[in-house]
């Protein structure tokens, strides 16, 4: 489970800011400890964005028992939190993979649960732009393989929805359903670079939309569900911590990285364009803006 921060951290150092989109009237100390933030103007259809924490050699999980989380790859780092809180209190909806639930089961993705210090700042950001103080969390599994007694489900604090296939919900519903649980079933499709099928990610946008009217969704992984995503060029901004660690590999390694079952260059390449630079000692808090599904 991520270890919430609780001692303020220093400011950021912005080195480079997007000039693009509507800027996001802070409260005083987020303002004073990330700096000035903009957001993609509206255009129709919510903005999504992913958020994720990479060592120098690329790599997003360490997959051990115990060293599975986003914090081990951060050094647990008080900024990083920070951000993590703020990008959360900006969205009205954060999805997850079953297995990033897994690496930490007993989380929630709230950003008053990964900076619990600043939630007042968190609460009055959500407030200021009309949002819920929650998240709508969804969590996205083909087997339906979940625990329902998990605090995401079960502790009442969150709303949360499941979209899983026919068989998953069908597997779901052997448990006693908590009343802040919804499950949708939704078809699957083949899918290249995975080993089975896999639910499309214009599915989980469409599905989500219809449960929770959204302006900006947040994707925190994992890679294989963020790969889903990229695949169907629906994430329009990629945040992404740069921690000054090596994690190493062995020949036959199981560590993660950012998209992990999909496959891009050469052939169907995918470049971003860094629009936003911060500094926070040695991580470095880089933003890249991907272009969107063609018209
Ligand atoms: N460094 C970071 O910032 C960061 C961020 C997020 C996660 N992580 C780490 O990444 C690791 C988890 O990686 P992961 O690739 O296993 O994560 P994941 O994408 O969260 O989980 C994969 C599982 O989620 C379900 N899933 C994902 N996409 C699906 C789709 N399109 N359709 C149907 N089911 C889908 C499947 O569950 P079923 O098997 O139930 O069908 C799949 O096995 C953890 O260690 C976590 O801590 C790190």
């Amino acid at each position: 489970m991520p270890r919430p921060a609780t001692a303020v951290p220093a400011p950021l150092t912005t080195l480079l800011a997007t000039r693009c989109g509507q800027r996001v009237a802070l409260p005083p100390r987020l303002e004073r400890l990330y700096g000035s933030l903009r957001v993609p103007s509206q255009r129709g259809r919510p903005c999504v964005f992913s958020n994720f924490v990479t060592t120098l050699d690329g790599v997003v999980s360490l997959n051990e028992t115990g060293h599975a989380s986003g914090g081990d790859i951060s050094g647990f780092n008080a900024q990083d939190r920070m951000v993590m809180g703020l990008l959360r209190a900006l969205a009205d909806v954060v999805i997850i993979g079953a297995g990033t639930l897994g690496a930490d089961s007993r989380h929630l993705w709230t950003a008053a649960a990964i900076f619990p210090s600043l939630a007042e700042d968190y609460r009055q950001l959500s407030a200021a732009l009309g949002s819920s103080e929650t998240p709508l969390h969804v969590i996205v599994s083909g087997s339906g393989t979940l625990d329902l007694g998990l605090p995401v489900f079960a502790a009442g604090k969150v709303q949360a929805l499941i979209l899983t296939t026919t068989a998953g919900a069908k597997h779901l519903l052997r448990q006693a359903v908590p009343a802040s649980v919804e499950i949708r079933a939704i078809r699957t499709i083949r899918t290249p670079g995975r080993s089975g099928r896999a639910i499309p990610a214009p599915a989980i946008l469409d599905a989500v939309c219809r449960v929770r009217p959204a302006r900006r969704i947040l994707v925190e992984g994992g890679p294989r569900l963020l790969g889903d995503f990229y695949a169907a060029r629906l994430i329009d901004e990629q945040f992404l911590t740069l921690a000054p660690q090596i994690a190493g590999r062995a020949a036959d390694d199981r560590r993660l990285s950012l998209v992990m079952g999909r496959t891009f260059a050469p052939d169907d390449a995918l470049w971003g364009r860094l629009t936003d630079l911060r500094r926070g000692g040695s991580h470095l808090y880089l933003r890249y803006s991907f272009p969107g599904v063609p018209a």
